[in-house]
């Protein structure tokens, strides 16, 4: 289907556009975004006054579960989610069963996305094979079925000589190493946040220097070996200024930040809610300021849900039992808009953050409306309030910290190579 999207305001970061424009879309591309463009025949025409038209979002950190725990999410149902909640890319960790540490994997998993066909899926391949941390996974041929990164998430890179290797060898395909900073020696047994907050709850904690330490020792192996570094969901001060100083001296490192570490604290463990035992654990409020003001200035470059869902069966058990992570693909553009309510970045930077800055990590095509480019498209109606309800969520799992929270806004309509994927307020029927 052709599109017009009329007289929206035109956020693309990538060309630095903010401006009412309109967007045309013809045989899945952009075909040209300006003001007043006359409508193609037989384009549909969408009103688009009080949105804002913005590339389709990247999500770079999502687990769908497929293959091996399609109970909690499969690729189909995870790809639904991201439509409804506006990504039109999302890249998926490799803690799959089998782990996606070999090309059959990867292969599958391309071939049951290009099936359900709502957004572009993109595997991450396992720096170690099956996860263990002991002996490199084929990074090559996993670059070479596919994979945009390599990551071990879920666990950290522990072996320092491993982690040294796995640059080396990554750096040949300039291919960048995602790392889940978490040192297991002071994790271990922990289920929360090392503070005040888990005296209360009477549960174990693990300190700030658990995700900082790692993070430390990380950047001296990433000044040796010139390997670019992403740090997956940065959760800490400390952490901020280490990639602060890191950009400083010149290093290959970006980072992420998820959508409940900008807005929880570990006081929200202490309903015991399952739903907020995540790794890294909810942090303190110092932690959450911290993490704002890196995301507004540049410090962490991209948003990325950590989308991890998890059944009634791991999560209806004591807190210390509860498999971490939480759903979010389909509450990040709003919790994103909260924080633009709360003045905590402005809407084009929260825009950049989820399209331009994601693609970047991790040197993705994606993420501009530069013409020619897939019609990957999200238009956001940033006034358009609801309630969570986890219950109404495409996903197929429920682990949502926000249930009945109030949110700004959300994404009303998703466009994926030039197809509606979703479309909330049937804009174009
Ligand atoms: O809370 C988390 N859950 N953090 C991770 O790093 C992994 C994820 C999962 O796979 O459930």
């Amino acid at each position: 289907m052709d599109l017009h999207l009329r007289r929206g305001r035109v956020i693309d970061p990538a060309n630095e556009l903010d401006e009412p424009a309109d967007v045309v879309i013809r045989d899945g591309r952009i075909d040209r975004v300006g003001r007043d463009l006359a409508t193609p025949s037989g384009a549909v025409v969408v009103d688009c006054d009080g949105m804002v038209v913005a590339p389709g979002l990247v999500d770079i950190h999502v687990h769908f579960r497929d293959p091996g725990f399609e109970y909690k999410e499969d690729i189909p149902s995870g790809l639904a989610a991201a439509a409804a909640g506006g990504f039109t890319t999302v890249c998926g960790m490799p803690n799959t069963k089998p782990v996606n540490d070999q090309r059959t994997v990867t292969d599958r998993m391309l071939a049951r996305a290009r099936e359900a066909g709502l957004a572009r899926y993109l595997p991450i391949g396992a720096v170690t094979k099956k996860l263990e941390g002991k002996e490199l996974a084929e990074i090559g041929e996993l670059h070479e079925a596919g994979c945009v990164a390599i990551s071990d998430d879920g666990m950290p890179v522990w072996d320092a000589s491993v982690l040294r290797r796995a640059l080396e060898y990554a750096r040949g395909f300039d291919l960048p190493l995602i790392q889940h900073a978490e040192d297991p020696t002071l994790s271990q047994g922990t289920c929360m946040h090392e503070g005040p907050a888990a005296t209360r709850a009477g549960l174990p904690g693990q300190p700030h220097a658990c995700e900082d330490g790692m993070i430390a020792r990380d950047l001296e192996i990433v000044a040796l070996t010139g390997g670019r570094y992403h740090v997956a969901h940065l959760s800490t001060a400390g952490a901020v200024r280490l990639v602060r100083d890191a950009k400083a001296r010149g290093l290959p490192v970006t980072a992420e930040v998820t959508p409940h570490h900008l807005h929880l604290t570990d006081a929200a463990c202490c309903g015991y809610d399952t739903s907020t035992r995540v790794n890294p654990p909810l942090r303190e409020q110092s932690d959450v300021d911290a993490v704002r003001a890196a995301l507004a200035d540049g410090t962490i470059d991209a948003i990325a849900t950590d989308h991890a869902p998890h059944s009634s069966i791991e999560k209806d058990v004591e807190f210390a039992y509860a498999s971490p992570g939480l759903i979010g693909l389909e509450t990040s553009v709003g919790l994103i808009l909260k924080l633009v309510e709360e003045g905590v970045l402005d809407l084009p930077t929260a825009i950049a953050r989820m399209t331009l800055g994601p693609a970047r990590c991790l040197s993705l095509d994606v993420g501009t409306l530069s013409v020619g480019a897939p019609a990957d498209v999200t238009v956001v109606d940033p006034t358009d309030a609801w309630k969570v309800d986890a219950n109404a969520f495409r996903s197929k799992s429920r682990n949502c910290p926000f249930q009945g929270w109030e949110l700004p806004g959300r994404a009303v309509l998703t466009v994926f190579e030039g197809r509606v994927v979703h479309d909330l307020r049937k804009l174009t029927t």
